[in-house]
């Protein structure tokens, strides 16, 4: 039986797993090889380019409206999870999305801060390495709550969401889901 529904389009995923590489690049490279973390960390500022254009015009999941929603819906869906009775939800879940804004706006703090840390400001390159440092770890913590996020999502549903990123598709919606 066919109950499976297409929820990521192929560019979402190709966005995804090229921001997992570039990013795990980025870091490994850093201060040991500096022309590839600055190559890897331009991909993750094109990739981050990207998506926000394709977050305007891209395919229904892919869009920002279909998926960014108010802190209080949020907060009600954390609420939920807590009391084990959270939605399932097609697309992003609320808190999903929120890591997923947190997510593309700290990684453009941190490409535009190494951006600028290498490019000679006098006294303002220590404090620009000093910002670009700190936002690597807090990207860093948010990669883990991330795919922490995931797991836990993954489990309530009964649902492999990292295959879902993988081949695009997800369970079909049933009563309860919020499409
Ligand atoms: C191996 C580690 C990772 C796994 C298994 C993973 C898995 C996933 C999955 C399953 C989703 C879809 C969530 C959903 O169903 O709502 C997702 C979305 C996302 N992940 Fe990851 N992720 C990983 C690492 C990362 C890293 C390192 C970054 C960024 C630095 C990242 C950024 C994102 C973004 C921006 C989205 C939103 C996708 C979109 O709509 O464009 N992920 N990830
Ligand atoms: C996802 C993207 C990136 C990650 C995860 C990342 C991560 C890091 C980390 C962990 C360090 C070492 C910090 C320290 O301990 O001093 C570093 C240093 C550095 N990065 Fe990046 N970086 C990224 C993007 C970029 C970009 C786009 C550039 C510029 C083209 C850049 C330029 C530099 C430079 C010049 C340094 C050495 C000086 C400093 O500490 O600021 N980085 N980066």
């Amino acid at each position: 039986m066919n109950n499976r529904v297409t929820v990521w389009d192929p560019l979402v995923r190709l966005f995804h797993w090229l921001l997992v590489a570039a990013f795990a690049v980025a870091w490994l490279s850093a201060e040991e090889w500096q022309h590839v973390h600055e190559l890897a960390g331009y991909t993750v500022m094109g990739l981050i380019v990207f998506r926000l254009l394709w977050g305007l015009v891209g395919s229904r999941y892919a869009r920002f409206r279909q998926f960014v929603r108010p802190p209080a819906t949020t907060i009600a869906y954390l609420k939920d999870l807590r009391r084990g009775r959270e939605r399932r939800h097609l697309g992003h879940n609320p808190a999903g999305a929120a890591m997923i804004i947190a997510l593309l706006g700290g990684l453009a703090l941190l490409t535009t801060s190494g951006w600028l840390s290498t490019l000679e400001l006098g006294r303002a390159a220590d404090w620009l390495e000093e910002i670009h440092e700190l936002m690597a770890n807090i990207l860093l913590t948010l990669v883990v709550l991330h795919v922490g996020g995931v797991l836990l999502a993954s489990y309530r549903h009964r649902e492999n969401l990292i295959q879902a990123m993988v081949n695009g598709k997800k369970r079909m919606p049933e009563q309860d889901d919020i499409d």
